[in-house]
């Protein structure tokens, strides 16, 4: 099984970015895809915002992403850019935190103005840690992403079917460079 990490970029207890990623695991796993998520939220502040590399939760956080073969990245789109919590923790990854990497950039947000948001803000960032391929991503808007009272997750369908194309293209790169 090829092993993803989902980081997730939501300072929000309720965050649908972070229950998206949740989401994502079970898709992935019917493409024998192995994923896991981290919720950035749930990392030590002081920590992020000290760049404490060497504290014992930023550095077995560092581990994941270094062992995953691909990485999706989730956020919420936040003053026309990714959120300022997600980018703590991508100022600790390593120059080339992202190298021999597939790369999903992922976006929830309220308003379709802010779409380019992932390929002008998020893109650039995600390709400057040098990943193999950063595939076309997907921005998501709040409301197509509905929370039942029992916690439930529904996409809209539409969504949902672009999700799984997004995802199926996603996996494909990860086959082209790691094989099975
Ligand atoms: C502080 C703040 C700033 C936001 N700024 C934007 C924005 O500039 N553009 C946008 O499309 N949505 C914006 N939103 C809406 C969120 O991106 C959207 O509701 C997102 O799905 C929230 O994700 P979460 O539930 O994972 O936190 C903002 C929300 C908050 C709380």
């Amino acid at each position: 099984m090829t092993s993803t990490l989902i980081i997730t970029g939501s300072p929000s207890a309720g965050s649908r970015t972070s229950r998206l990623a949740h989401a994502i695991v079970g898709r992935l796993a019917q493409h024998n895809i192995e994923s896991s998520v981290l919720d950035v939220r749930t990392l030590p502040a002081e920590d992020l915002l000290g760049a404490r590399v060497g504290s014992p939760t930023i550095a077995a956080a560092l581990e994941q992403v270094a062992g995953a073969k691909g990485v999706v990245v989730a956020t919420p789109i936040y003053k026309a850019a990714y959120s300022g919590l997600l980018k703590t923790f991508l100022d600790v990854l390593p120059q080339f935190g992202l190298r021999e990497k597939v790369v999903l950039p992922l976006a929830t947000g309220g308003t379709v103005a802010h779409v380019l948001a992932l390929d002008y803000a998020l893109r650039p960032v995600l390709s400057s840690l040098d990943p193999s391929h950063v595939v076309s991503g997907l921005f998501i808007l709040d409301k197509q992403i509905i929370v039942h009272s029992d916690g439930r997750v529904e996409l809209d369908p539409d969504v949902s079917a672009r999700l799984d194309q997004t995802l199926a293209n996603f996996v494909d790169g990860l086959r082209r460079l790691h094989g099975k």
